[in-house]
């Protein structure tokens, strides 16, 4: 039987009803933000017949190249949820600065962050890349939005989600009670219910971490990896490495199969001392996916979820996945 189940829509509204949170502007939002990834898929999908793979020849803030599709992505992010009316600004990977809606178009009181797109550095060879998201409140009763409205812990989050761009294009988010994943059915054009209720296994086989770096790492971090190849570990055998390269595609087979997703800080390397990826567009609102499916996300010392940003492209360490895992790497990190 073909699924004709529940759209993503119909599933907010019915979980609307019982989150006081959840407004129709809510309902808005993600309408907005789930044509835009619908645009983004048909873009990815025809990547090699039209003139999108590359670069674009720019540098971005991060100081990394610029493909062409993520410009294009983050532009239609941009153009869609500054004419949606339900934001007052976004952020971005891509840009340095807060983006403002401009004066012309209404204004919510939504903040929405975001990566447009997630592991580009496979985009030219055909491997999943993705789209996540987070999306808070202005906690300001300003008409305008300053940097601070964005400097908001991981645990204010109002939902967050992820776009997967694969064999098929999956969409997984939460809005705080628990975590949902709905299939792009392309022939219909709508996210169809497809993995309700996600849980993580508590403890994975699956270890993911560039371990070429490993030049880089302190010696808790070295022990950390260390412990995951070891036949003495708590299995009794060692875990097996993953690593795509693609953040997004990394958590997701995790979130299913178990296991953990490590960027460390790379201590000894003065490009990455605090890690390469981005708190409030990459490490909270996969924190929050995690913590909502049964697992867990630490910088190595605490809850993702607790830290407080100082900067909008705050850089953190990232050990992410199965419960049992993510305790066993900050016990050992602990150096307890
Ligand atoms: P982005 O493509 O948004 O810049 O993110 C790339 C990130 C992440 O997706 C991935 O896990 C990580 O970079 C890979 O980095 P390394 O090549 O250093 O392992
Ligand atoms: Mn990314
Ligand atoms: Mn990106």
């Amino acid at each position: 039987m073909e699924n004709t189940g529940v759209t993503v829509i119909e599933h907010l509204l019915l979980h609307q009803k019982q989150s006081p949170m959840a407004t129709g502007q809510f309902t808005r939002l993600l309408t907005e933000l789930i044509f835009a990834a619908k645009i983004i898929s048909r873009e990815v999908n025809k990547a090699g017949l039209v003139d999108i793979l590359g670069l674009t020849g720019d540098i971005n803030v991060q100081g990394e190249q610029v493909r062409k599709l993520d410009d294009f992505a983050n532009r239609v992010l941009i153009y869609r949820m500054q004419q949606a009316g339900i934001l007052c600004a976004m952020a971005s990977e891509e840009n340095a600065d807060i983006i403002e809606v401009p004066d012309n178009r209404p204004r919510g009181d939504y903040l929405l962050v975001f990566d447009p797109l997630d592991g580009s550095s496979n985009i030219d060879v055909n491997v999943n890349i993705g789209t996540i998201f987070s999306i808070m409140k202005k906690t300001s009763d300003r008409n305008y939005v300053t940097l601070e409205d964005f400097l908001q812990g991981g645990s204010s989050q109002i939902a967050a989600g992820y776009f997967i761009y694969g064999p098929s294009t999956i969409m997984v988010y939460t809005t705080g009670q628990g975590v949902d994943g709905f299939t792009l059915d392309p022939s219909v054009g709508e996210f169809l219910l497809s993995h309700p209720s996600i849980k993580m296994p508590e403890q994975g086989k699956v270890y993911s971490v560039n371990e070429s770096y490993s030049c880089y790492w302190d010696e808790k971090v070295k022990a950390t990896v260390d412990y995951f190849k070891s036949p003495e570990n708590d299995r009794g055998k060692p875990y097996t490495a993953r690593y795509i390269g693609s953040l997004v595609a990394d958590f997701h087979r995790n979130l299913f199969y178990g296991g953990i997703f490590m960027y460390p800080a790379d201590k000894k390397d003065p490009a990455k001392p605090h890690g390469k990826l981005r708190l409030l567009c990459e490490a909270a609102p996969l924190a929050f996916i995690a913590e909502q499916a049964g697992g867990a996300a630490t910088d190595g010392k605490g809850r993702i979820m607790d830290i407080k940003p100082t900067a909008l492209h705050q850089r953190v360490p990232l050990f992410i996945g199965s419960k049992k895992d993510v305790e066993k790497a900050t016990h050992i990190m602990s150096g307890v």
